[in-house]
């Protein structure tokens, strides 16, 4: 098994087969989720912080549910109303909490790189549960085993993340991912929506939404982040809607057997159309979900298998 991480801080410092292992022990992680018996013992024995300073619902779920069915000891922390809130630098606040000896510490930050900065000043594992506009690693790891059940591959196929690519940490883990597997991406959007440089991205840039979608096998839909936007990125709702909302329409372009994604949260009727959404025989939304929760039990396993070997080898010399 390959897997020599102490972190999974992003996507970008994983080599390929280091994804494999992660999605390869994910699919034993759905198995027993499906179980009447969801426990595991990969944890046992650990302390698993929760420190979210941006809002979640699926994400901080999930981990909460990935800590406890591997039996680790899971705490939330609630950072709204933590010493934060007075004045505590998130550093102090971090090492605060590894001075009660945590294993596994999961961090969402809205400021890109936050969480890299606490990896070095902690000695525990550091999962990045999304910073700012950089990176959210599990997530694109669970978009990547929804994918690889889906089409029975996860290599060679032609996927377009379409919507606010500029704002969207999801859609950077995912570019790098999916590129690290040999796909080939497509980006689609309005330019005000696309990221600087992005030619450097080695995607392809797409204005027109059906141009875009055509002949792709996966359409990865990306929520509007308002709470990012400091200006008039859009002219309204409606008139986004009307050109890079996902309806019956335009995923007509894409092929037939595509398959429709969206990390969540939606902003139907925005992003794209309800109907679409709950189409069971083209949207795998709630498998994200469920694969989100195996995904991050995977992860865990992993740092925690690497956390014991190195704790081992310092006791040792
Ligand atoms: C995403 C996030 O927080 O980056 N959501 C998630 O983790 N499921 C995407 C989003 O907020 O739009």
């Amino acid at each position: 098994m390959s897997f020599s991480q102490t972190h999974l801080l992003g996507i970008e410092p994983l080599a390929a087969p280091e994804i494999s292992t992660i999605l390869d022990l994910s699919e034993r992680y759905v198995y027993l989720n499906r179980s009447n018996m969801k426990h595991g013992d990969a944890l046992a024995g650990l302390t698993q912080i929760n420190m979210f300073f941006e809002n979640s619902t699926r994400t901080q779920a999930s981990f909460e549910l990935a800590g406890k069915r591997l039996g680790a000891d899971v705490m939330n922390m609630g950072m709204q109303a933590s010493s934060i809130k007075k004045g505590e630098t998130l550093i102090d606040t971090a090492l605060t909490l590894n001075a009660m000896h945590p294993d596994l510490l999961v961090v969402r930050h809205p400021h890109s790189g936050a969480v890299d900065l606490l990896a070095q000043k902690v000695n525990c594992a550091v999962l990045n549960a999304g910073d700012g506009r950089h990176e959210h690693p599990t997530q694109a790891l669970l978009d990547a085993l929804t994918i690889r059940r889906a089409k029975g591959r996860l290599h060679r196929l032609s996927i377009a993340i379409c919507g606010d690519i500029a704002h969207s940490r999801v859609a950077r883990s995912n570019i790098l991912l999916l590129h690290k597997m040999e796909n080939r991406v497509r980006l689609i959007g309005p330019p005000t929506l696309m990221p600087s440089g992005i030619s450097d991205f080695g995607v392809e840039v797409f204005e027109d939404m059906k141009e875009g979608l055509r002949d792709v096998d996966v359409v990865m839909m990306l929520r509007l982040q308002k709470e990012r936007m400091d200006g008039g990125f859009i002219p309204s709702e409606r008139e986004y809607y009307f050109r890079y909302g996902l309806d019956a329409e335009k995923l007509a372009y894409a092929k037939d057997d595509a398959i429709v994604m969206h990390p969540g949260p939606m902003n139907r009727g925005v992003e794209i159309d309800g109907e679409i959404a709950d189409d069971i025989n083209r949207s795998v939304i709630q498998d994200q979900v469920e694969m989100g929760v195996a995904v991050r039990m995977a992860a865990m396993d992993l740092l925690a298998r690497n956390l014991r070997a190195n704790r081992t080898r310092e006791v040792m010399v």
